[in-house]
């Protein structure tokens, strides 16, 4: 009986929330592979300069005996990389219409990211074109550069938009179909190098632009768990606000004390490379809505402080990808999490907490809590890995985003020799970073009077200040990159790979090609 009253219950609940939180699932786009031509529906087709079609294009253009060459020359297309031109389909080819898309003059060169950006802006338009994606047939032989330009698509075909009701408003597509010249490689490289990675920047936007309501420290890890499930070199553990207080973490303890949803310390541990190698540490801010607390913030862009977890959730979505790939590395990620809120429990601008390192901190702004955050879960993960090398993500200071704007993550570091090496992988992978400085006078300029360290202070409202207090809870030996992604871990506009307002998911195609090009191999 019992049982019974029980699943009446439970299978009401879950229909109501069904409706509650929208019902549109948001899988990632997948991607399914083809050698052939399809013989009805509607078509992306690559065209080089000069009139020059690929082996696709030649055959679409013989079946209509000319009519496709006619047609390009008629519309006066010529080819340059990235213009588009759409076209009625021949009509002995079956198809409908035609999305001619630019792939500039045959055997240029251009960069992988170029190329995706290429793929990305081709399916924008033929979502808006068309209200169902084509059939993709990039046309070009390089499985490489083809497989690159799939991978564009994929994630320029991110839509966040599982919270409408009208269908007629929903661009996600379910599938999209790749025509291709040689499946069997081009599939091949593209499901072992790019396809985790697209997953895993899906997972890291989604978490993202959830609304504050919907992720919060414990459905932050519940929905990472999730995503981790089928990883078998995965292990998990979380931290409670219990073990929180057992571990002296006096200093997230105190940003999660205000709020109704108990912060959370979540610890990934991805171990495929040599048994015993020290890992790459990653530790990201999580706090899953930022009201500034009782130094409370303006009203007016508020809301947008849901994006306060995307250094925590970029992360766990480097370790998705990395374990995606398969990897050969150890990496450890940590998600510092907790909801910054104003209420009778919050802590107060000049209390004094003491943080796991045995350091004490005087709070002068419970908005800077981030840092706050991030202290005790760079002293954790510091000591207790011993990492080859460490790496904070966090949206961490407007300071930074306004120094560097859309562009660029401001990067900090004690260590001068990972500067270049993470400019490089920045113009590698689209994601990039600027260097800003941290000097003696930064970590000067937060020393307190009533405690160790202040968190805030009038000569210490910067990025650098941030950074330097990131740095108090971090060795000086261990090799420590500060990434405050502040400025570009949200953006409304539109770009070729991310179509959606919103996440951008900085940080995961940086560090998983920085780590794919110096830690793996
Ligand atoms: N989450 C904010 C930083 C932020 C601001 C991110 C705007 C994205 C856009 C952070 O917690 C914060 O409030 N920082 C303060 C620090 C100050 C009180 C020392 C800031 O930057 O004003
Ligand atoms: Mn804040
Ligand atoms: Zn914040």
């Amino acid at each position: 009986m019992k049982i019974w009253l029980l699943s009446i219950f439970y299978i009401t609940i879950s229909a109501h929330c069904k409706v509650a939180i929208g019902a549109n699932s948001n899988d990632p786009t997948h991607i399914n592979f083809s050698q052939g031509l399809p013989n009805s529906g509607n078509l992306v087709l690559g065209v080089y300069t000069n009139n020059q079609l690929g082996d696709f294009g030649e055959q679409i253009d013989k079946i209509s005996q000319g009519d496709l060459k006619h047609a390009i020359t008629i519309t006066e297309f010529d080819g340059k990389f990235n213009s588009t031109q759409l076209i009625t389909a021949p009509r002995n080819s079956g198809l409908a219409q035609i999305l001619m898309v630019g792939l500039g003059d045959k055997g240029s060169d251009h960069s992988l990211t170029k190329w995706e950006e290429l793929g990305g802006k081709t399916i924008q338009k033929a979502i808006k074109s068309f209200d169902q994606a084509p059939a993709l047939v990039f046309d070009v032989k390089n499985s490489q550069i083809n497989a690159h330009m799939v991978y564009g698509a994929q994630l320029g075909a991110y839509y966040f938009d599982k919270y409408y009701t009208d269908e007629k408003r929903v661009k996600y597509q379910q599938q999209i179909t790749a025509v291709s010249h040689d499946v069997s490689t081009t599939e091949k490289y593209f499901r072992q190098e790019l396809e985790p990675v697209a997953e895993a920047i899906w997972h890291t936007r989604d978490i993202s632009n959830e609304p504050a309501n919907v992720i919060y420290p414990a459905s932050f890890v519940d929905r990472w768990k999730h995503h981790f499930r089928s990883f078998k070199q995965i292990k998990i553990k979380v931290f409670d606000e219990q073990d929180m207080l057992d571990q002296n973490m006096g200093a997230i303890y105190g940003v999660g004390q205000g709020s109704q949803r108990p912060p959370r310390m979540m610890v990934v541990e991805y171990m495929n490379g040599e048994k015993g190698d020290q890992p790459i540490l990653l530790v990201g801010k999580g706090i899953t809505f930022d009201t500034g607390g009782i130094s409370l913030k303006n009203p007016d862009k508020m809301w947008n402080m849901k994006f306060d977890m995307s250094g925590a959730a970029s992360v766990m979505g480097t370790v998705y990808a990395l374990a995606g790939r398969s990897a050969k590395v150890n990496v450890v990620a940590i998600a510092a999490l907790a909801e910054n809120m104003a209420s009778a429990h919050a802590q107060r601008p000049g209390d004094v907490v003491t943080s796991m390192s045995g350091k004490t901190i005087e709070i002068r702004s419970t908005d800077a809590e981030g840092r706050l955050v991030l202290a005790d879960g760079n002293y954790y993960g510091d000591t207790t890995y011993n990492p080859l090398l460490m790496v904070n993500v966090a949206t961490l200071t407007g300071s930074a985003s306004r120094a560097t704007g859309k562009d660029y993550a401001a990067m900090f570091t004690r260590h001068d020799e990972l500067v270049q090496p993470f400019i490089e992988a920045g113009k590698e992978t689209g994601e990039q970073v600027w260097h800003l400085p941290l000097n003696k006078n930064h970590f000067k300029a937060i020393e307190a009077k009533t405690a160790d360290v202040m968190n805030s202070g009038p000569d210490a409202p910067g990025a650098s200040a941030g950074a330097a207090f990131l740095g108090t809870f971090v060795r000086e030996t261990t090799p420590w990159v500060h990434l405050d992604i502040a400025g570009v871990a949200w953006n409304d506009k539109p770009t070729p790979t991310k179509a959606s307002p919103g996440s951008t998911s900085f940080g995961v195609r940086l560090l998983n090609g920085y780590i794919k090009t110096h830690f793996e191999n």
